[in-house]
Formats: C-alpha cells, sequence, structure tokens
C-alpha cells in the first residue's frame, strides 16, 4: 500500500489522519464488479462502512447501488449522485421523519425489520399518496461465527423479522394498499472469513423464499446482506475472494426466472484501502511495560477499543522489526484507548511515524470528539 515516497511524504504532513489509496479502491471495485457481472449479481454498497464522498465518488462511477441506515446515509447517496432507483433503506429503527424523507426521494426499497414498522410505512406512503417498495428483513437464526459484537442475525438479536412473525407479516402484506412488497433481506453479521456461513445461508433463503411463493407471493429481489471479512492481520492481502463469494451464492441459491439477487457489501469493498497514519508522542519505558504513546487514539479509531479488533501496525520510519514489545496506546484518558498490547517493534522514538493498518471500514465514520478532539482529517493517495 505505501510506496517509499508516500512515507517520505508522510513526514510532512501533520498527524493524525486517514489515508486513502484510491489507486487500490479502484482496483478492489473493479474486481468486485467483474465478479458480481459474471452471475448478473447487483451490488449495494454499505454507506455505514465509510460515507466518504471522495470515496463514494470512485463506488457510484462503477455502478453499484447504495445500502443506507438513516435518512443522513439516503440523503448523502443522493447527493453524491447515485441512482435514487439503487438505493436501499434499513435499520430497526427509522423514525417517522427518516421514512418522509426517504418516501420523497423515491428510493429502490425499504428493507423493513418489524411488522410495525411495516404498519407505520403504509400510513405514511398513504398520506402521501405513494406505494413504497419493501423487502422484509428476517432473522434467519444462522451463525455467522464472527464476533459477537458484529453477529446480526440469531434469534437473540435486534434485528430483522423472527420466522414465528411470519405468518402476521404476510397478512400485514395483504392488508397494506400502499406497500408493494418485492423480496426479501438478510445480513447475518460482519467481517465473515468463513465462507461456508454463506452456504448455511442460502439454505435458509430458499426456505423463506418458498414459504412465501406458496402464499401466493411473487419475489423479485434476494436481498443477502454482506458481511465478506477482510485480512487484518495480512493487510497486503489487499483484495478479498470475491469470485470464491459470489460462486458460493450462485451454486447454493436458488433463483428464479425473473429474480434479481442483491447484496450489500462495505468492508470488502473499502477496508483495506487505508491506513491511519499517526506519530509517536512519547515513549514510557517502564518495568513491566513499555508504551508507544501515538498522536492517535480511540477517537480516531474505536475498533480496538470497542471489539478488541485486531490491526496490524507498523512503524513506517523504522521499518520491520520485532526488538521490542510494545503496548500502543492513544491519548485518550481511557484504559481501552489502546491499538495492541505487547506489539513487537522496532525500537521506536519520537516523532516516528506509525500506520494502523485495513482502517478504510468502520474507521473516520466511527470517529468521536470525545475529550473533544479536533476532527480526524483525510488525505488521498492521488493528491500527494
Ligand atoms: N447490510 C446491513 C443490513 C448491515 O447491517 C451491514 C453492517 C452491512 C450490510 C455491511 O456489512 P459489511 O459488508 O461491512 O460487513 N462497526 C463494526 C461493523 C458493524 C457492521 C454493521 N452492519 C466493525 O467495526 O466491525
Amino acid at each position: 500500500m505505501f510506496a517509499d515516497k508516500d512515507i517520505s511524504k508522510f513526514n510532512n504532513i501533520e498527524t493524525p489522519f486517514y489515508y486513502y489509496d484510491t489507486d487500490l479502491l479502484q482496483k478492489t471495485l473493479s474486481n468486485c464488479a467483474e465478479a458480481a457481472a459474471n452471475y448478473q449479481f447487483h451490488i449495494h454498497y454499505a454507506l455505514k462502512a465509510n460515507f466518504n464522498t471522495v470515496l463514494l465518488n470512485q463506488i457510484k462511477a462503477v455502478g453499484f447501488g447504495a445500502d443506507c441506515v438513516s435518512a443522513g446515509e439516503v440523503r448523502r447517496a443522493v447527493e453524491v449522485g447515485f441512482d435514487h432507483q439503487k438505493i436501499v433503506f434499513a435499520g430497526v429503527g427509522k423514525s417517522d421523519k427518516e421514512i418522509n424523507e426517504a418516501l420523497d426521494l423515491d428510493i429502490f426499497c425499504f428493507n423493513v425489520e418489524s411488522i410495525q414498522e411495516l404498519e407505520v410505512l403504509n400510513e405514511l406512503a398513504a398520506k402521501k399518496g405513494k406505494t413504497a417498495q419493501v423487502a422484509i428483513r428476517i432473522n434467519p437464526n444462522v451463525d455467522a461465527h464472527t464476533h459477537h459484537n458484529i453477529t446480526t442475525g440469531l434469534d437473540e438479536n435486534k434485528f430483522g423479522i423472527n420466522s414465528w412473525d411470519l405468518p402476521a407479516c404476510a397478512d400485514t402484506l395483504k392488508a397494506s394498499a400502499n406497500l408493494k412488497f418485492i423480496g426479501i433481506h438478510f445480513h447475518i453479521g460482519s467481517q465473515i472469513t468463513n465462507l461456508d456461513v454463506y452456504k448455511n445461508l442460502c439454505v435458509r433463503v430458499n426456505e423463506f423464499a418458498t414459504w412465501f411463493e406458496d402464499k401466493g407471493f411473487t419475489l423479485k429481489v434476494l436481498n443477502v446482506g454482506g458481511g465478506l471479512g477482510i485480512d487484518y492481520y495480512n493487510p497486503d492481502h489487499q483484495i478479498p475472494d470475491f469470485a470464491a463469494y459470489f460462486k458460493i451464492f450462485n451454486d447454493f441459491l436458488t433463483v428464479k426466472p425473473g429474480q434479481e439477487v442483491h447484496f450489500e457489501l462495505g468492508r470488502a469493498l473499502v477496508g483495506q484501502s487505508a491506513a491511519l497514519i499517526t506519530r509517536v508522542l512519547y515513549i514510557k519505558n517502564g518495568k513491566k511495560k513499555n508504551f508507544v504513546v501515538l498522536d492517535a487514539g480511540m477517537t480516531e479509531l474505536m475498533r480496538p477499543a470497542l471489539y478488541q479488533a485486531y490491526h496490524k501496525i507498523e512503524n513506517l520510519t523504522r521499518g520491520a522489526g520485532t526488538a521490542v514489545k510494545y503496548d500502543i496506546v492513544g491519548p485518550i484518558c481511557e484504559s481501552t484507548d489502546c491499538f495492541g498490547k505487547e506489539v513487537e517493534q522496532p525500537e521506536s522514538f519520537r516523532g516516528d511515524v506509525f500506520a494502523i493498518r485495513s482502517a478504510g471500514a468502520y474507521g473516520e465514520v466511527m470517529a468521536s470528539k470525545y475529550n473533544l478532539r479536533d476532527a480526524i482529517r483525510s488525505v488521498y493517495s492521488s493528491e500527494i
């Protein structure tokens, strides 16, 4: 990801900042688009992974749609120029205001997560004299075998409509004159690296599709969500295996004539294309521990503090090396403000530039103002 020229240029840029490799992003997008085109699969990029407009412009340009979880994301997608008819809107807690805004913007589909939401959407659409297209998000009770904080498709999770509520859901759909039921939607979790999980999902999707078809419904859309993981341990493994991922759906999903298969990928598209670049403020050598104190912390990249997520850490100034074990920490007044414990690094010094890799997804967008920190900045490979 880093050419030597970039590293020397980083020395002259105020840290911390997110460094986006827009060439790598382009390669990743093209690779995904080509793999999906083999099966006429439709891709919606999940804005929640990163709603940076520079990236969104690139993503829109390959023809992907947008998967949004708030009116703010819908608005951002429209502003950037995503086709309205390629925007889907999910989320367990859409407010009336958000639903009204999305109705006004004539989005493609609402991924609805409860029977009550169906009723509210029908009522609000009726007031506007509109018909809203809906897909039902079903909780398939499939274990994604990922971190429990980012698993979403089990009975214990708040997402989607549970199978035992589907008969009532079907009745509501039939009774709702201002809703057009177009399909079923699933999303079982994120950072999924065991692709067999998706075979289990396909089996469940087939079962639910048959259940609805037996009730006389026609399903135009099978939306299987996102979740494809990236290799945090080896960020130079830059592009996820999209071909293998899509092949599973081609092999295991029963797709009827006229049916479309939709995906909502976030992390896999943007995750490897950024690093958080930060500088060493201080080195503290203790009796039991050595600390590298960086000028970036959990306010810039929250994943390690929130999920104990692993991100590879590199001292760009010194290169590779394993001379000293450091706890790599940030400046925030919280003990969880730590990017890694006992991380082997070359001996490091004040002013060294560090990269925290694989930070393109759920990095910049989850930054916070805690401790009244300055807003995090972005630098793009195309501009340095
Ligand atoms: N569709 C739905 C309905 C979702 O809830 C999500 C992510 C996606 C698609 C995109 O999933 P992806 O392809 O990016 O895995 N902040 C966490 C991840 C939360 C994911 C939330 N939902 C993290 O930093 O790991």
